[in-house]
């Protein structure tokens, strides 16, 4: 089966390319790849490229070839290389900018980048359009050695799920800083008894999978409903490659009877119980960004949940697990771990989500590093049955 994907790389001119040949390159992609149905976005700074190429799988692979051992470029980075859910540049065969850096030092640099790059900033937000802003301000071309020529709100209340076994479904929210208001609501299999998140610890597999099925479908039903469009965060916590396919199947299926253009859903992959080779289930990921939902390697640093993992599940957003958060404030070694766990995010176009968020001093560490996404008891606890309409926002 082929698959709609994008491939982003970024390299360094190895010739001096004049305006002419800029031009020249150009309109030879340009009908290569409208024959090949292939669109993107070309970006020229000062001998740094930075390309976006987005189509068929097989096509993109092949193209990505002949690019990588074309003469006139080297130092050639893969940044993110993924399936999409649609193009971002469906009109363009090839759309082009050649920015000088003094333009983008200007003070009216930035204006002058909208422009050259055409509608690059109305694109629907996204890694592709993130990572051109990173591009933009200095990443991928600062790291590169000098190339050869040398120089909301929810208000419904939704009746409470019949407990299954002291367990009920609850919703906290995720909230956006920068905004300041609910950017997602979390749906959580609840154990009643012990007050807190169900873990596979304390309850046997076949309950908690069925509560979170639950869950997930009491969420996607809310989310839904008119007037009260909400972005969700779902939680897949598979016991095994075979289940975190099942599981996920699951939910495309579910998300495909819905309506999901005008919200998010993001699915938090905890891999903490999951016994099996996680590479096995990086072909179903794939498949669930096809399907416009987003992917989050939830309790990012522990457990599976690491480095290795970002390059291969490339999710859209990582959320930090509780041990990193708690006194992130006056712990120096975290502080370091979280500034570099930024900037990867950043250059990667992914979104990190502050989970475990108690107080306002780690909040506003937290936030002074950037991190715009935060939930916890500073904000809003879980609440059981329906999604809460309220935070507090320090
Ligand atoms: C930075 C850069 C970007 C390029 N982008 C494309 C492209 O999008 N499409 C394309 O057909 N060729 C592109 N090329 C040119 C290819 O490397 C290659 O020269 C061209 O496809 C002709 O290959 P062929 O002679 O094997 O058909 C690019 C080259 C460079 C240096």
């Amino acid at each position: 089966m082929t698959r709609l994907i994008h491939l982003i790389y970024s390299s360094a001119a190895k010739t001096d390319f004049s305006a002419n040949d800029l031009l020249a390159l150009l309109a030879s992609s340009r009908s290569k790849n409208t024959a090949h149905n292939i669109s993107g976005m070309l970006l020229h700074i000062e001998g740094s490229f930075l390309q976006v190429i987005e189509g068929q799988e097989a096509d993109i692979d092949q193209l990505f070839e002949t690019i990588s051992a074309d003469p006139r470029h080297g130092n050639i980075t893969t940044i993110i290389r993924e399936s999409i859910a649609r193009r971002v540049f469906a009109d363009w065969s090839m759309g082009f900018a050649d920015v000088k850096l003094a333009e983008i030092d200007a003070a009216d640099g930035f204006n002058a980048f909208l422009q050259d790059c055409g509608s690059v900033m109305a694109l629907p937000p996204g890694r592709a359009q993130k990572l051109l802003t990173a591009f933009k301000d200095g990443r991928w071309r600062s790291r590169q050695p000098r190339s050869a020529r040398a120089d909301t709100q929810v208000a419904t209340a939704a009746p409470s799920v019949d407990p299954l076994q002291g367990t009920d479904i609850a919703f906290q929210p995720i909230i956006s800083a920068s905004s300041r208001s609910i950017w997602s609501q979390e749906a959580l299999a609840w154990d009643t008894r012990m007050q807190r998140e169900l873990t596979a610890l304390d309850h046997d597999a076949e309950p908690l999978s069925e509560i979170e099925a639950l869950a997930r479908e009491r969420a996607m039903l809310l989310s839904a409903e008119p007037g009260s469009i909400q972005n969700i965060n779902i939680n897949v916590r598979p016991t095994s490659p075979q289940d975190a396919v099942a599981t996920m199947r699951a939910i495309i299926d579910l998300s495909k009877k819905q309506d999901v253009q005008d919200r998010q859903i993001t699915l938090e992959l905890n891999q903490d119980y999951l016994n099996g080779d996680v590479n096995s289930i990086i072909a179903i990921v794939q498949d669930c960004k096809e399907n416009q939902l987003n992917i989050c390697l939830d309790h990012f640093g522990a457990g599976r949940s690491g480095l290795n993992q970002i390059e291969m599940s490339q999710p859209n957003s990582i959320a930090l697990n509780a041990k990193l958060v708690r006194d992130i404030d006056t712990n120096g070694a975290k502080q370091a771990i979280i500034r570099g766990l930024m900037q990867t995010c950043d250059d990667l176009g992914i979104d990190v989500i502050a989970k475990h968020v108690e107080t306002t001093g780690e909040y506003a560490w937290l936030a002074s590093e950037g991190i715009d996404l935060f939930q916890g008891g500073l904000f809003g606890n879980p609440q059981l049955g329906s999604m809460p309409t309220t935070i507090r926002i320090p």
